[in-house]
């Protein structure tokens, strides 16, 4: 047996994909196997998430990661140094406790995340084996069913629409590999609808293009004729899924839609959103609610849970609790999983099996704000979370995931199993897994 145990924790300062300061941390043990691990950041984030531990003043933004770093480098390497890098859940109990916050807001959410992946890299290295065959430990995994941004709005498009993500899921797909080649076909077609129209003007932080939409519904059908003009039926190869991340613009039961300068109350933001899925062919729909709306999103889960997945983002915060509670409420059928929500790999765990044994549905995801780490891929498919969110199909720090998920295709071969549709989460008829 390797000797495992940890002799060296570090950080550095790199950057992300809209050149912020972000943290890596880098994991040694004795027996040579190093681990590394870059944390994302979020720019529409729910309130009840891990901190992001950032040096604040007027340089860089205030974004600076220094305090976060040395974190790293001083008491949680002190802590871990002489650990078993084999026992995540141990290394992670140890954060939580030497954090001591609640929310990571000691240590920063940035330095415990960076740094717990990057012992399940060491871990995996010192196993030989990539990190999502290290952790499925033998269980059956399947490829997930991507959910690819088409046109970012929200926060990360100058709010140029409400409505932040407007995605496909290439649902009639057999593999992964035929997944991406429908999407890359999808995102052509729109492309060129948009340059046609006049509309084309660049990307938005996910790679998504930044649309000049008069309506959030114009958004819409200039999708569903994407999808036709790439050759697809809409609702039955290729569906709809939306992120309205409504936090941004909604609070204490008001939502304001700028764009369109209305503002509508809980019901009748649930509504127009039973509205969108009975026009168009969503099948999947991410806090339709703002975090604090938990009566809205129950009347929007009842409406329409049968037929459309609902996702907690920003209503759940990778937090078990939450989610355990949202089944409780019917409040959601589906859970997003940011491991960087939360703060470590157990905890995002935790949140995920607490999702499949409420019979959710289970999407790991990345961030707005990304770099090349490629973890979270092996989450989804180590997991078996069945679903993965990335952002657009375009700029590397997106693609670096969808190829990362090409090559674990590849390696299982002919046991590749793709989750396509049925990863979808559906009221009630869904069986816990
Ligand atoms: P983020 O949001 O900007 O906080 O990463 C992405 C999302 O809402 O899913
Ligand atoms: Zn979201």
């Amino acid at each position: 047996m390797p000797d495992t145990s940890i002799v060296n924790v570090k950080a550095r300062r790199v950057w992300d994909s809209r050149g912020r300061p972000t943290i890596e941390a880098e994991v040694h043990t004795a027996c040579g196997s190093v681990g590394r691990a870059i944390a994302p950041a979020g720019a529409s984030r729910g309130s009840r998430e891990a901190i992001d531990l950032r040096d604040g003043g007027v340089r860089l933004g205030g974004l600076d990661v220094s305090r976060a770093v040395a974190h790293v480098s001083g008491e949680i390497a002190r802590r871990l140094c002489g650990m078993d890098v084999t026992r995540q859940l141990e290394i992670d109990q140890a954060l939580c406790a030497l954090d001591g916050s609640g929310n990571k807001a000691r240590l920063g959410g940035n330095a415990t995340v960076a740094v717990s992946m990057a012992c399940a890299h060491a871990a995996a290295h010192a196993a030989g084996e990539p990190l999502w065959r290290h952790l499925a430990e033998g269980q059956p995994v399947r490829l997930p069913l991507p959910e690819i941004q088409i046109f970012g709005g929200g926060a990360h498009a100058g709010r140029r629409i409400d409505i932040q993500d407007l995605m496909v899921m290439p649902l009639s797909a057999g593999s992964f590999d035929e997944a991406l080649s429908m999407t890359a076909e999808v995102y052509r077609a729109a492309g060129a609808l948009m340059s046609e129209h006049g509309l084309l003007q660049g990307v938005a932080d996910e790679g998504g293009f930044w649309p000049a939409f008069s309506s959030n519904e114009e958004a819409l059908e200039m999708l569903v004729r994407a999808i036709e003009r790439a050759g697809y039926r809409p609702g039955e190869q290729i569906g709809i899924s939306l992120d309205i991340a409504a936090s941004e613009f909604g609070r204490q039961g008001r939502y304001r839609l700028a764009l369109e300068e209305r503002e509508l109350d809980s019901v009748e933001m649930a509504g127009m959103l039973v509205e969108w899925c009975r026009r168009f062919p969503v099948v999947s729909v991410e806090d339709p609610l703002a975090e604090d709306d938990t009566a809205g999103m129950g009347l929007f889960t009842a409406a329409v849970g049968d037929t459309v997945q609902i996702i907690g983002d920003d209503y759940l915060v990778t937090n078990a609790a939450l989610v355990r509670a949202a089944a409780q409420e019917g409040a959601c059928n589906a859970v997003l999983i940011k491991p960087n929500q939360v703060g470590t790999m157990t905890e995002a765990l935790a949140a995920l099996s607490a999702g499949k044994r409420a019979g959710f549905g289970t999407v790991v995801s990345a961030r707005s704000g990304e770099t090349e780490d490629v973890t979270i891929v092996h989450l989804a498919v180590g997991w078996d979370a069945g679903q993965l969110k990335v952002g657009s199909f375009a700029r590397s720090e997106r693609m670096a995931k969808w190829n990362e998920a090409l090559r674990i295709e590849e390696a299982l071969g002919s046991q590749a199993r793709f989750a396509g549709r049925d990863a979808l989460a559906r009221n009630p008829a869904r069986k816990p897994a």
